[in-house]
């Protein structure tokens, strides 16, 4: 019977699955053994995967229904693959901020799948952090502070008419009418399948604790972030061409280096259906 083998990689969050190749179908017995590595840590990556666009898509496929991103490029006859893109001409990249994709709607997505197709010759790196981890760091204080509270997410100040993208990102950021979306969410939730805490706030698209004002809300707010991006609660991933990524949303955090201007960066992405957190 076919084994994957799992390494923890540098750092406190994540395992590269080795001895699986994704351009054909994943057979069940190993599925489910990468599914339960992907719960476990929240983060798993493949390295030397050369996908066509139909093998990202049919990987996809095996964890659930695909979201087509409604602010993304799209790669060009596959609306179901989002395009995050730097040209040597531009300054801002995509996604360059910690943050959790999706946490402004109603039901935030499961994860999603980058794959990396083209790397600058040094830099463009990608950081990745724990909310397990962050959860579990916390004082026992805190912890019972933060049970009762819900936060406000939104994607208007992202996505939105006047925010960075819509000035920045011209062509790779789209629909900026359609950022309408807010959500309150708890601000610890329970992983709808591994049945742990996490923390669930992100510095992108978090505003407010739910009945407290913006001034209230930010220093704790940037506690939090601070102390979930602490170095012993994360791992920086090295990309190269054919290296993949596929976080969980509800339990990390990601944040995509811009230090590469002058060359070029492309990936692809592909995000997946979540269900409602509690
Ligand atoms: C993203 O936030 O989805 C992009 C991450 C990256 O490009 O590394």
């Amino acid at each position: 019977m076919n084994k994957i083998n799992i390494q923890p990689v540098p750092g406190n969050v994540g395992v590269e699955i080795q001895g699986v190749d994704l351009t054909k179908k994943v057979p069940e017995s190993l599925f489910e053994e990468i599914r339960e590595a992907f719960i476990e840590n929240g983060l798993i990556f493949f390295r030397n995967q050369n996908l066509t666009p139909e093998d990202q898509i049919r990987f996809a496929e095996q964890w659930g229904k695909i979201n087509i991103n409604r602010f993304f490029a799209k790669v060009e006859g596959y609306d179901q693959i989002a395009e995050v893109r730097k040209e040597p001409d531009q300054k801002g990249n995509i996604g360059g901020e910690w943050h959790t994709d999706h946490s402004y709607d109603q039901i935030p997505a499961l994860g999603s799948i980058l794959l990396a197709k083209e790397i600058p010759s040094k830099g463009g790196d990608t950081l990745f952090a724990s909310m397990y981890k962050a959860y579990e760091n916390l004082s026992d204080g805190m912890k019972v502070t933060l049970e009762n509270l819900n936060a406000i997410h939104s994607s208007r100040h992202i996505f939105g008419d006047g925010s960075v993208y819509s000035k920045s990102s011209k062509g790779r950021i789209v629909n900026s009418e359609l950022a309408t979306q807010d959500a309150i969410h708890p601000v610890i939730i329970t992983h709808p399948e591994s049945k742990k805490k996490a923390l669930y706030v992100n510095r992108a698209f978090t505003l407010r604790f739910e009945g407290w004002t913006d001034e209230e809300s930010k220093p704790l707010l940037n506690y939090l972030y601070d102390h979930a991006a602490c170095e012993n609660n994360t791992t920086r991933f090295k990309w190269s061409p054919g290296s993949i990524a596929f976080w969980d949303n509800r339990c990390t955090w990601h944040n995509a280096l811009n230090d590469y201007h002058g060359e070029r960066r492309l990936m692809h992405r592909i995000t997946i259906e979540g269900s409602a957190l509690v």
